[in-house]
Order: structure tokens, then sequence, then C-alpha cells
């Protein structure tokens, strides 16, 4: 009797040990971690909530969408896996954004199907903004398999997910580079898409996915041909901060600040002749074919008005329907403007180097934007080139390293 009564209360007393130290444990990290509750808040839909899931919303124009989505109410989701991107904007926007059930970062790759769809069993999102990828057309005539994997291939991951988990609405960040070099400016959404690297050919794999896959479901789908993508968030909370590695594929306004900090000596910028150094009046004649002033003529859009883009492109979408827009300002300008309008920026006569043009390179590319104008009522309102640059400038100049702590330089 005894024997069995002290063995059931030592039996009992471990019992109630083990409970009470499992629910400290519980408690310790339920009041750790804010996230601990949140996906229950995520994990169902919420009347007047729309929950959008953000790819790579770590990266550039991800994090400035993920922003004004979250200021417009909307509940967010950003899956980043961070090759690209940086931690230190998704902290800033959750520290913008901190009540449960409003923001959320999931660390994974897009390429893994099976963690993907485990985000999407777990999340009830209504749309998906996919920006992910690797987008660098340098480095895409370099590299094609890993753009042909990480745009084309992990965007029929986020759509098979899409379509196992009944998620109805996709906004998709597509790129001018779908048109490769047409011969009629400026480029309207009917222009034939001739893609001229690995880059733009990927992505237009994508869409064409997107497309067929569209056609057999109601889904709402809105692809946006995004051109030139310059500027940062006015408020100066977020900038664009590739990763170092980088730079050497990079865009041209980070290489107008780079060069205005002092970390690269100058510009290189492709001239689509060179015999503009031994030749003048072949040059001009040359040039003529191609651009005013033998620079690249591009089409500047702001990361503000792109990000607008989105937000009324979600806004339109309609079930059963493709939309297809070009986002810029329709107005051509050619590096040699910018670099002069970088130069008044920053206050710095930044070197300018003119080599022959790199692989890949279109020499003239602007947007038709009337399509967007007419059916989403949207239109480029950022359309001065040293304004956008001087908001970008002055998030650059303190910030060496992008998103790690603001230093000051000279
Ligand atoms: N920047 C431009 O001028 C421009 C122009 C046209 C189109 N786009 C398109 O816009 C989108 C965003 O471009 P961005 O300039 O912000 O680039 P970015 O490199 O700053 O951002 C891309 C983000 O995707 C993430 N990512 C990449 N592969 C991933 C993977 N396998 N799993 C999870 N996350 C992954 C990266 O970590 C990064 O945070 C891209 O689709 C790009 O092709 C950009
Ligand atoms: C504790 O109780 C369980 C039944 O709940 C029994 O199976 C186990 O043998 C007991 N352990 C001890 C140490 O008495
Ligand atoms: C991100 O994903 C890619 C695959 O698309 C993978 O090769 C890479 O190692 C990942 N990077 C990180 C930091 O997880
Ligand atoms: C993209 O895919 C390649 C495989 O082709 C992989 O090695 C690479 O790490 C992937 N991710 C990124 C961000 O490039
Ligand atoms: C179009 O946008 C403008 C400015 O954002 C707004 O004032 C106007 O009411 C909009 N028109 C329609 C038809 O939605």
């Amino acid at each position: 009797m005894d024997v069995l009564n002290s063995k059931r209360k030592s039996n009992s007393t471990g019992r109630i040990l083990g409970a009470a130290l499992l629910l400290t444990v519980l408690l310790i990290v339920f009041r750790l971690s804010p996230d601990f509750i949140s996906p229950k808040v995520v994990s169902r839909q919420e009347p007047g909530v729309t929950h959008v899931l953000v790819t790579g919303g770590a990266g550039y124009i991800g994090s400035h969408a993920a922003l004004q989505l979250l200021k417009d109410s909307y509940r967010v989701t950003i899956v980043d896996n961070l090759s690209r991107g940086n931690m230190g904007a998704v902290k800033i926007l959750q520290k913008l954004f901190p009540e449960p059930g409003r923001l959320q970062f999931i660390y994974a790759d897009l390429g893994d199907a099976k963690m993907v769809n485990k985000i999407f069993a777990e999340n009830a999102f209504d749309a998906v903004m996919h920006f992910a990828a690797v987008a660098y057309v340098g480095e895409s005539t370099l590299e094609p398999l890993r753009y042909y994997h990480n745009i084309t291939s992990n965007t029929l991951v986020v759509l098979e997910a899409m379509a196992a988990h009944n998620v109805k609405t996709l906004i998709y960040s597509s790129t001018c580079a779908t048109y490769g070099e047409p011969t009629k400016m400026p480029i309207t959404e009917e222009t034939p898409q001739m893609p001229i690297n690995p880059y733009g050919k990927a992505k237009k794999m994508s869409e064409d996915i997107i497309i067929d896959f569209s056609k057999t479901t109601n889904m709402a789908v809105m692809i946006l041909r995004y051109f030139n993508v310059i500027g940062s968030d006015p408020d100066g909370r977020l900038g664009e901060a590739p990763r170092p590695e980088l730079r050497e594929h990079g865009r041209i306004s980070g290489a107008c600040f780079d060069a205005a900090r002092g970390i690269i000596p100058g510009l290189k910028v492709p001239l689509f002749t060179l015999s503009f150094f031994f030749f003048p009046f072949v040059f001009s004649w040359l040039s003529y074919y191609k651009t005013a002033d033998g620079t690249c003529v591009r089409d500047y859009i702001d990361v503000t008005d792109l990000v607008s883009a989105h937000v009324l492109a979600l806004a339109y979408a309609k079930p059963g329907k493709v939309g297809i827009y070009n986002v810029g300002t329709g107005k051509g300008r050619s590096v040699k403007e910018f670099v002069e309008a970088c130069k008044r920026a920053t206050g710095v006569d930044i070197k300018v180097e003119y080599l022959s043009r790199r692989p890949g390179d279109y020499a003239e590319v602007y947007s038709d934007p009337s399509k967007i104008r007419h059916e989403l009522n949207w239109t480029a309102r950022h359309i001065n080139l040293q304004e956008s640059l001087q908001i970008a400038w002055k998030w650059q100049k303190t910030r060496l390293n992008g998103y790690s702590p603001p230093m000051a330089i000279g």
C-alpha cells in the first residue's frame, strides 16, 4: 500500500514538475517572441484584411512595396532568403509596424518547393506580389542558369503553391528587358517581345507560364513591366543597397553614388560606338542610328511611383483577367543626362569614362505608359531625375554599407 502510494505520489509529483517546467518554457518563448502568436493570426482569413505575400521583400523594390502596403493597412508576409536583400530593411519595417498580424518575415528560399508549400499551408494569403529574383542583365549573360533557375523555375514553384492553396491574385514583377531591342519607340504592351539576354528571356518565360496557367483558372493576374527603377523612400527609411560584390554588374544610380562617394574612381558609360575617340565625324553620323549623344537612352521610373502602380494593380486585379502594363514615365533620357543630374544631386563632379557596349546592352528603351494611365488611372509623378536622385543620395551618403549602422563620411 505504502509503496504503491509513494510511487503514485512520486509519479504525480514528477508530472506536476514536468508540466510546470513545460509551462515555464512556453511562457518564456511566448513572451520573448511576439511572432509566436502571429502564426494563428495570419493562418486564417480576416474580414476586411487583405494578406499579401511579398516575395523578395527584403530587396530594393520589395521593401518599398511592403512599406506602402503596410501604410495602406494590408497585412504583409515577406519571404526572402536574403541572398540579395537586406535584413536591415526588414528590421526597419518591423519597427514601424510591430503590432501582431501586421508584418511577418519568413526566411526561406523560393527554390525549396516543400518549404514554399508549408508557408502557403500555414498562411491565408489573399494575394502574392512576386518580386524575388536575380536582376542584373550583365550577370545573366555570364551565369544564365542562375537566371533560369531563380526567375523561371522559382516562379513556377510560387504559381504551383498558389494553385494548390487557392490563392487567387498575382502581381508579377516583369521588365522592359522582355522586349529586347525593338526598332520602334516608344514601347507599348503590344510591342513584340524578343528578349536578347537570359534575364529578359527568363522573365518572358515566367510571363508565358503565368499567362498559360491563368487561362485554366479564374486567377486575377497583373504583369507589370518596369523600366529602370531609381530613387527611394522620400522619408528616408529605405534605400537601395545591393551586395558589394554585385557592384560591377550594378545599375547606373548605384554606380553614380559609388563614384560620388569615391568608392570607385568614376563611371564607365557604354558608348554605342568607340569610333568617337578616333573619328568624331563617323561617330556623329553613326550615332544618329542609335541615340542622340551616343549613350544609351532609358526610361527612369521612381520607386515611389512604381510601388503605387502595384497597389493600384492589386486593387484593379479581376478574376479570370490578365492585365499587362508598362510602368515607365514615357520619357527617354540618355545616360549622359542621367550623369549630369547625378552630379547636380550629389554635388560631386563625377568622372566619366566611355567604353564599348557590354554584351546584352540595349541602345534605346522607353515606354508608352498610356495603357496603365487609361486602365488603372496611374501616372508617374516623380519625373524629375535630379529630385529622385537627391532623395536616394540623402539615404546613400550616410550609409557606406547599406543597412549597417549609419556612418558619417566626408
Ligand atoms: N531594379 C530594377 O530596375 C528592375 C527593373 C525591372 C524589373 N525589376 C524586377 O523587380 C524585382 C525586384 O528587383 P530589385 O531591384 O528589388 O532586386 P533585389 O535584388 O534588390 O531584390 C530581390 C530580392 O529577392 C530575394 N531573392 C532572390 N532569390 C530568392 C530566392 N530564391 N528565395 C528567396 N528570396 C530570393 C533577394 O534576397 C532580394 O531580397 C525583380 O523581379 C526584378 O527582376 C527590377
Ligand atoms: C507512472 O504512471 C504511469 C501511468 O500513468 C505508469 O505507466 C508508470 O509506470 C509510472 N511510473 C512510475 C515511476 O511509477
Ligand atoms: C538562397 O537561395 C539560393 C537558391 O535559389 C541558394 O543557392 C542560396 O544559397 C540561398 N542563400 C541563402 C543565404 O540562404
Ligand atoms: C540561383 O540558382 C543557382 C543555381 O543555378 C544557385 O547556385 C544560386 O545560389 C541561386 N540563387 C541566387 C540568389 O543566385
Ligand atoms: C485618378 O487619380 C487621381 C489622383 O490620384 C484622383 O484624383 C482621381 O479621382 C482618380 N480618378 C478615378 C476615375 O479614379
